[in-house]
């Protein structure tokens, strides 16, 4: 098998050795099959609402010779139960749509239970979605993917409404210290300013324009601009 792209090689490394994954929107299975390669999990259930990529899961699983991922369809987490894995994995949606499959799943509001998401657009919906919903983002991990940054973020439910700032949606747990992380809140700082500026000459909206301008400076604090 080819080497992971960038993105599943972060999620990758972050999984803990012996645990029981659950990997949600799995399409080509790539993740789940190099975990088995690497025997790094106890178990692996590759789920996907569709049947295509699922029976393209299916196919690379018995290409790249591994027995110990099986494969269920179905809409996110229902066709895994309570018990059945202690790691979630949901990579490469986006965030509104991990938000929806957050929101169906009960057992997951349990701090044994480690979630790995990786939103492709839309973090700021996942992570109100997360703080509104008693979960901690423990740490994220950004990252450069095809000339493309993303945000990795490690969360367990603790049934504790974090004080974060305001803002702390479009910059999450990412630091500038990195250059990985810079860029992630470079880009995020950009479409708040775009969104300040545009709504700032909109009579009636300025309530609204105060709002993303207070995100700005947020913002621009992590930044040291
Ligand atoms: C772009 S692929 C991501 C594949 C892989 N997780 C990755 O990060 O490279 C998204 C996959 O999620 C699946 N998907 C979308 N909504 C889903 C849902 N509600 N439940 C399960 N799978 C879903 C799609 O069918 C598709 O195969």
């Amino acid at each position: 098998m080819r080497p992971l792209s960038n993105r599943l090689q972060v999620i990758f490394d972050q999984v803990p050795v012996g645990a029981k994954v659950a990997d949600v929107g799995t399409d080509h299975a790539y993740l789940p099959i190099a975990l088995a390669k690497a025997g790094k999990a106890e178990s692996i259930i590759a789920c996907d609402i569709k049947e295509k990529p699922l029976q393209k899961a299916r196919e690379n699983i018995e290409k790249f010779g591994v027995s110990t991922v099986e494969t269920r369809l179905g809409d996110g987490i229902s066709p895994i139960k309570e018990g059945e894995a202690d790691t979630v994995i949901i990579a490469g949606m986006g965030g509104d749509v991990i938000t929806h499959i957050l929101s169906n799943c009960p057992w997951i509001k349990n701090p044994g239970v480690f979630l790995m998401l990786q939103p492709m657009t839309g973090a700021e919906v996942l992570r109100g979605f997360l703080n509104s919903n008693l979960f901690s983002i423990e740490k994220e991990i950004p990252l450069l993917d095809a000339g493309k940054v993303y945000s990795v973020m490690l969360v367990r439910y603790s049934g504790k409404k974090e004080s974060l700032p305001a803002g702390f949606e479009f910059s999450g747990k990412v630091s500038a210290e990195t250059n990985e992380g810079r860029l992630y809140l470079e880009k995020q700082r950009k479409r708040v300013f775009d969104c300040a500026r545009s709504l700032s000459s909109i009579d009636g909206k300025e309530a609204e324009a105060r709002y993303y301008t207070e995100i700005l400076n947020h913002l621009n604090t992590l930044l040291g601009i």
